[in-house]
């Protein structure tokens, strides 16, 4: 039972796309959900690279912003690991939320939305909730993008983890690109509750909320490339990853699960360097300071720094170096077919790349293009938090 309380511990599986109803029951208590792939799907390199910079309120550059502009408008027919949805039971509701441990508010569609905003969203009707009175968040976006509403405690179950009252952020106005991610019914924020929106005074995530119901405090993410991945809530899952977890610790001083790698490898090529960046299941690429970028790059032929796609590119059929960074003493590889994260259009020739500067962005963002080659225990059972890395077999 992997040490579960009364309250089994796990939770659900990501989906790139709207998930089917629980397929199987794997072990006890724990469950996943085939994916299924619904319409098409925009995985614009650029568009992915622009939500990163407008997540953590930074300016995007010119040439990103550009663009993301242009390819808005380029309909890719595959689906990309551009978000991972888990279905959430939200009051009477099921809804699907992206798990995002860069953001710390649980955030939702709404009754609250004029109908013309909730079109083809699944949300939240805040009749089965007590309205919090006084309660208001916003969260805004360097664009001008954004969301805000009122809050209302409800019950909200994610797989076998019930929070019988969590504070639910209910949307009474969403920014219009929000209302065009159709697959996305809004968020569910992982990271510290001190960074949380909600005023006058911020209210605990659902990690907060429950995990003093939990056998162990931690969850973990077991992303995949091109596929649905799981979460844990409450254990670790030991068939997950080879060898063994390393541990770093964790500065959350600004709500993030920031830490620091010693060095990274291009291949076998080590080194040293301090890396500070956040683990961050809500951003797609892997954002790093550019002379690493550039150093990548260079061992791929035919890639180029390109300012008309906003990011280096390469030919699709290039061979990618494994790029690994050195944490708690110990290498962490993202194996050289996963930084690949898109073709750039239909035609499949030339490909956006999964790492890309971090330049304005004031830290690096290890996004799913890292998270998907490990097994990533976000862990609070430790007197300060600290967060484990297990390769993905
Ligand atoms: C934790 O478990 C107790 C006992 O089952 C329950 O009363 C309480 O509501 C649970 N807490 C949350 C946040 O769900
Ligand atoms: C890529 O080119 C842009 C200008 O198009 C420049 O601002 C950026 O710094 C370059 N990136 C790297 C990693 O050198």
């Amino acid at each position: 039972m992997h040490g579960i309380k009364s309250i089994a511990a796990i939770a659900g599986l990501a989906s790139l796309a709207v998930a089917s109803p629980v397929e199987k029951r794997a072990t006890p208590g724990s469950f996943q959900i085939k994916q299924v792939q619904t319409g098409q799907k925009l995985a614009v390199g650029a568009v992915a690279y622009q939500k990163a910079y407008q997540k953590y309120n930074k300016a995007v550059p010119a040439v990103v912003a550009a663009a993301a502009q242009q390819g808005a408008v380029t309909a890719t027919p595959e689906q990309y690991d551009s978000e991972y949805l888990c279905p959430v039971t939200v009051g009477a509701n099921t809804l699907n939320l992206d798990f995002d441990t860069g953001s710390a508010d649980l955030w939702v569609f709404s009754s609250l939305l004029p109908s013309s905003e909730q079109a083809g969203h699944s949300i939240y009707n805040v009749a089965s909730g007590k309205k919090i009175t006084g309660d208001t968040w916003k969260i805004s976006y360097g664009d001008g993008s954004g969301a805000a509403g009122t809050v209302y405690a409800d019950k909200v179950v994610i797989g076998p983890v019930t929070a019988t009252t969590q504070a639910v952020e209910a949307a009474t106005s969403i920014s219009s690109a929000f209302q065009q991610d159709t697959d996305n019914d809004g968020l569910v924020g992982l990271a510290f509750s001190t960074i949380n929106t909600v005023s006058p005074k911020p209210v605990t995530t659902f990690f907060d909320t429950v995990k003093a119901n939990l056998t162990s405090k931690l969850f973990a993410a077991d992303l995949k490339k091109g596929a649905a991945g799981v979460y844990d809530f409450g254990y670790i899952d030991t068939t997950k990853y080879t060898g063994s977890i390393v541990y770093t610790p964790v500065d959350s001083s600004q709500g993030f699960w920031m830490f620091t790698s010693t060095a990274y490898s291009i291949g076998t090529t080590k080194t040293s360097a301090s890396i500070s960046g956040i683990a961050d299941t809500g951003t797609s690429l892997l954002l790093l300071d550019a002379s690493i970028v550039t150093a990548y790059y260079k061992k791929v032929t035919g890639s180029k720094n390109d300012s008309t796609q906003g990011g280096y590119t390469f030919p699709c059929t290039a061979t990618l170096p494994d790029f690994s960074i050195t944490v708690g003493g110990a290498v962490r590889t993202v194996p050289g077919s996963y930084m690949n994260f898109a073709p750039i259009d239909n035609t499949g020739k030339t490909c956006f790349g999964g790492i890309q500067s971090n330049a304005g962005v004031g830290f690096s963002i290890f996004g799913d293009i890292f998270l998907k080659s490990q097994y990533v225990i976000f862990d609070q059972t430790t007197s300060s938090p600290r967060l484990g890395f297990g390769q993905q077999a």
